[in-house]
């Protein structure tokens, strides 16, 4: 019997968690199955932290998420086919919940089984090395300091990609006298509650720390796009002008001319795929795109089949896409999936990669990875769910953005599961301050 290594517990680990369990509850017969997260619970990202820079072992945190943070896409476009929102709360729900209420979710399904014993918490990957054989992984205790070693015939990678920022630097920040930081660390907006804060950046964590900041009662926010503004109508107090060129004192002065005193700088500028323990003929290099290359299927490494990537695209799509991947990864490993030859592995990675480099519009992507999620599904047994609903949710949220950027979140849509429309939620986004699952779901 092959053993499989699965690092990381966030919603890709644990997709690929629940896709084996469904596997067994089948009657088939499964791999051993050993998952490794360095925190102390599973959730990934959505395991809020307080914590910014290390943990309390010398781990960097790899939590990015912040206080009253609420879905920024409806709910019902990363539904799970297997495990309905209407299922977990016994009830619709709007469809823009906040954290708490999609961690509640994304544990309800994998708390009904066992599969917590299957995991090994608060221990750090460190190595995996591949002998020509299998896979000799490295692991670190983190509460007893203590590395251990083992052996597995495969291993898929659910390390997320937001966990370690991409921080540039710009003339002036050394002088810069005020606060200086990323968004991966930003946790609470209160803080910069009568302040003028520069948000850097010009997709969701720029659009949605700037939107924190105002409502939280920033006194002005401007955003500093590097390429293409998001051109939204933001409310009175914030405005997006043309790329930060240098600080002078407190002074922001932006290449359009732009000039404005700055109590903070958020660098809202992405993050890095970051595989510290991975060695260079096993590592994905790739920015935030929708198409990562070298990835048969979005999935399997091009240089070894038996390492599998989760998760490490661009997201529209999210836990019914990562679900995708896992029932996907689970079949080629128990060689229910048979991968193609070299050149035909090659063909279909370039095929999908120059499609990507095509896509001009937020539409166009939408269909791209409503297309790349539809063709992982109909390679395995993942139950059915309405992908052409998905595709339109997606759209029609994009269209409400725009339309008015402090309502969006106010809309209902269609579940692709149980096709109940989610309530209009009792409070406005834009005075909704108390995030939590208590009083959303009241
Ligand atoms: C600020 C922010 C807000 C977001 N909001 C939304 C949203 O509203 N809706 C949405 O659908 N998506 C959202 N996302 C996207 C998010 O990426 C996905 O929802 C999801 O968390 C990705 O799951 P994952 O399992 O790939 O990664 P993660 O959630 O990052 O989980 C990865 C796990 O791997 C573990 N790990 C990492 N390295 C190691 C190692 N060496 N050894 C052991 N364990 C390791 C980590 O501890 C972590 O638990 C947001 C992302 C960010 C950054
Ligand atoms: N639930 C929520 O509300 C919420 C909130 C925040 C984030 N998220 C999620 O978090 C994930 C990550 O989003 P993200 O916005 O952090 O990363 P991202 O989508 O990868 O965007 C990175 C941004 O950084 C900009 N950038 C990079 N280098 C820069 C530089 N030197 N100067 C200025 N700008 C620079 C890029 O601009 P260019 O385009 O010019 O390169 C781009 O706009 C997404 O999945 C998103 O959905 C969700």
């Amino acid at each position: 019997m092959s053993k499989v290594a699965i690092i990381g517990a966030g919603p890709c680990g644990l997709s690929a968690l629940r896709s084996f369990e469904q596997a067994e509850k089948k009657g088939e017969k499964i791999p051993e199955i050993v998952c490794f997260d360095k925190q102390e619970d599973w959730g990934g990202l959505w395991n809020y932290s307080w914590r910014t820079g290390s943990d309390q072992y010398g781990d960097p945190v790899p939590n990015s998420m912040y206080r009253y943070l609420w879905s920024n896409g409806p709910k019902e476009c990363l539904e799970f086919a297997d495990y309905s929102f209407d299922e977990h709360f016994g009830k619709p729900i709007p469809s823009f919940p906040p954290r708490e209420v999609l961690y509640d979710y994304i544990l309800g399904r994998v708390k009904k089984g066992n599969l917590k014993d299957k995991v090994k918490f608060n221990t750090s990957v460190t190595n995996v090395f591949y002998n020509g054989k299998n896979f000799e992984i490295s692991y670190r205790d983190k509460k007893n300091d203590k590395i251990s070693k083992d052996t597995f015939d495969y291993v898929i990678i659910s390390t997320g990609h937001f966990s370690v920022p991409f921080i540039p630097e710009y003339p002036g920040m050394k002088s810069f006298p005020g606060r200086i930081m990323h968004s991966h660390d930003f946790r609470d907006a209160e803080e910069f509650r009568n302040k003028n804060v520069i948000v850097l950046g010009s997709s969701y964590s720029a659009e949605d720390v700037a939107l924190q900041c105002h409502k939280y009662g920033a006194k002005s926010v401007t955003i500093g796009f590097r390429h293409n503004a998001m051109g939204f109508k933001w409310p009175k107090g914030m405005k997006e002008v043309f790329h930060l060129d240098k600080l002078e004192g407190n002074k922001a002065i932006f290449k359009d001319g732009y000039e404005q005193e700055a109590d903070a700088i958020i660098l809202c500028t992405g993050y890095l795929h970051h595989f510290p323990f991975l060695p260079e003929d096993l590592k994905l290099k790739t920015g935030n795109r929708l198409y990562p290359p070298m990835l048969y299927k979005g999935v399997v490494w091009q240089n070894n089949h038996k390492l599998m990537y989760l998760g490490m695209q661009d997201q529209f799509h999210t836990f019914n896409m990562f679900d995708c991947q896992a029932w996907f990864a689970r079949d080629v490993i128990m060689g229910k999936i048979k991968i193609p030859n070299d050149a035909d592995i090659n063909k279909d990675i370039n095929k999908w990669v120059s499609m990507e480099e095509k896509l001009e519009n937020p539409d166009q992507m939408i269909d791209f990875q409503t297309e790349y999620t539809k063709e992982l599904h109909d390679l395995s047994d993942y139950p059915k769910i309405d992908f052409e609903l998905i595709r339109k949710n997606f759209k029609e949220w994009e269209h409400h953005k725009v339309e008015d950027i402090m309502t969006y979140r106010n809309k209902s849509f269609p579940s692709p599961v149980t096709g109940s429309v989610g309530p209009i939620h009792h409070t406005a986004w834009e005075t909704a301050m108390d995030d939590s699952m208590k009083t959303f779901l009241k």
